[in-house]
């Protein structure tokens, strides 16, 4: 069994996000920071993951994953104070904690590993994860004596201006001994500048006290990034946005523009699909191989393409399911719609799904083909090979029938036989 138990801090105000949003729920690719942060975490198999929550602020509560232990932080008093509200939490047959912060959400595992597995190695009492940043400002700066061993860490706020010098910096990500950790909090003291007990000073303390206390520098200071601002905050998305489109681009996906294409990082793509620019793809869509998606074109939640379809600008499908090969190139919308392989849809169609209670469903089966500017009112069946005429409605509980064709607002059949399919261009 893991002797690891690792605690997250999220009780923090985040008056510097300027939003009434408890920071820590603020989103980066769709997903709170917070969960960022346990999501890192949770492959190390610890005892346990707490995660420090505010009494002011109950709502994180409700975002975090289930298999997370909540402690309350009662007031805001600094990340000292923080770490003790968890201490009751802490499984007893633990004998390592690692303390990270709820605000770096572009922590890895594999940062949070190696931190893990330096810490073991060095058989440490405290190991500090830090980096090198070019711009320390708002950071703790790590100090170091002549002998190069940490010796503590120094607020930026409280920094002299030698200090601030420093470009080696304090991620916020720590392990620590247990028993060493739950001694030093007995002895940090508040911060006669702002009042504040500092996690920071723990580690001096452990220094000053004999202990082992190690720096473990991150190579990637990407990864560790905190963040405090709206500023951060966007930067932070930038970079999961990047991560995203180049493990896409990486498995044979083409992206004609990184900068105005934006995919949630639960959506899969086929390899060769063609994506063009303003792109934006959300949660949970499944692409297939060789399609064209956009430009201007939306995929909502829950939109599978499968193999082959081409998809254009302005356009948006949700919950629905497209066949192989099926077109939809112009100014059209999906949604709760199941549609078959090789269908066209007509530029302007639109699926009415919803009634203004219930999300209705809609079928158009293989080889269907509907014309520009048709409305479906939804629930409606468009049978195989079945045709909608331009400009058409078809209303609700209609069942197009296999190979018919339909025109006109209400659609009604054309009995006419050998009717000639004059099929608009795609
Ligand atoms: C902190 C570190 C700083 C480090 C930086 C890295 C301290 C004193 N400073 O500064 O050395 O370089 O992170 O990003 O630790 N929190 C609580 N309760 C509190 C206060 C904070 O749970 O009473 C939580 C916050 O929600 C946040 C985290 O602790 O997730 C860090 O707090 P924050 O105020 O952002 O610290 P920084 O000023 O960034
Ligand atoms: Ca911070």
């Amino acid at each position: 069994m893991s002797s690891l138990c690792v605690v997250i801090l999220a009780a923090g105000e985040g008056k510097r996000m300027k939003s009434s949003l408890p920071k820590v729920m603020h989103e980066v690719a769709g997903k709170p920071m917070v969960n960022h942060v346990v999501d890192a975490a949770r492959p190390l198999k610890p005892q346990r993951i707490i995660v420090v929550i505010g009494r002011e602020r109950p709502q994180v509560r409700g975002i975090l994953a289930k298999d997370t232990r909540v402690a309350i932080q009662d007031k805001p008093l600094g990340t000292a104070h923080a770490v003790k509200a968890a201490l009751k939490d802490i499984p007893l047959a633990a004998r390592d904690v690692m303390v990270l912060y709820g605000d770096t959400p572009l922590v890895t595992f594999d940062v949070v590993r190696s931190l893990y597995d330096f810490h073991k190695s060095q058989a440490a009492s405290c190991t500090v994860l830090t980096t090198y940043l070019d711009n320390p400002r708002g950071y703790g700066r790590m100090l170091r004596n002549d002998a190069d061993q940490v010796i503590g860490i120094v607020e930026d706020k409280e920094a002299t201006a030698a200090q601030k010098l420093v470009r080696e910096v304090n991620t916020g990500m720590y392990c620590f001994d247990k028993e060493d950790l739950l001694n030093a909090l007995e002895h940090v003291q508040a911060s006669r500048k702002s009042g504040e007990f500092y996690l920071t000073d723990a580690v001096s303390w452990l220094f000053h006290h004999g202990q082992k206390v190690v720096g473990c520098v991150a190579e990637d200071a990407q990864e560790v990034l905190g963040v405090n601002s709206q500023k951060e905050l966007s930067e932070a998305a930038c970079v999961v946005r990047r991560r995203v489109l180049e493990a896409h681009v990486a498995a044979g996906v083409t992206i004609a523009d990184p900068a105005t294409t934006f995919i949630d990082p639960s959506a899969q793509i086929g390899a060769g699909t063609k994506v063009y620019p303003f792109t934006y793809i959300e949660k949970n869509v499944v692409v297939g191989r060789s399609c064209s998606l956009g430009p201007f074109c939306h995929l909502r939640e829950n939109a599978f393409l499968e193999d082959g379809c081409s998809i254009g600008n302005f356009t948006e499908i949700k919950n629905s399911k497209l066949g192989a090969g099926t077109f939809m190139r112009h100014m059209s919308y999906l949604g709760d719609t199941t549609v078959g392989k090789k269908v066209n849809i007509g530029a302007g169609t639109v699926v009415a799904n919803f009634d203004g209670k219930n999300k209705n469903k809609t079928v158009i089966k293989d080889g269907a083909f509907i014309g520009c500017d048709a409305v479906l009112v939804a629930p409606v069946v468009v049978g195989k090979k079945a045709l909608v005429g331009a400009g058409s409605v078809v209303t609700r509980q209609h069942h197009v029938a296999d190979g018919a064709t339909v025109v006109g607002v209400p659609a009604r059949e054309l009995k006419k036989k050998n009717t000639k399919r004059s099929r608009q261009q795609r």
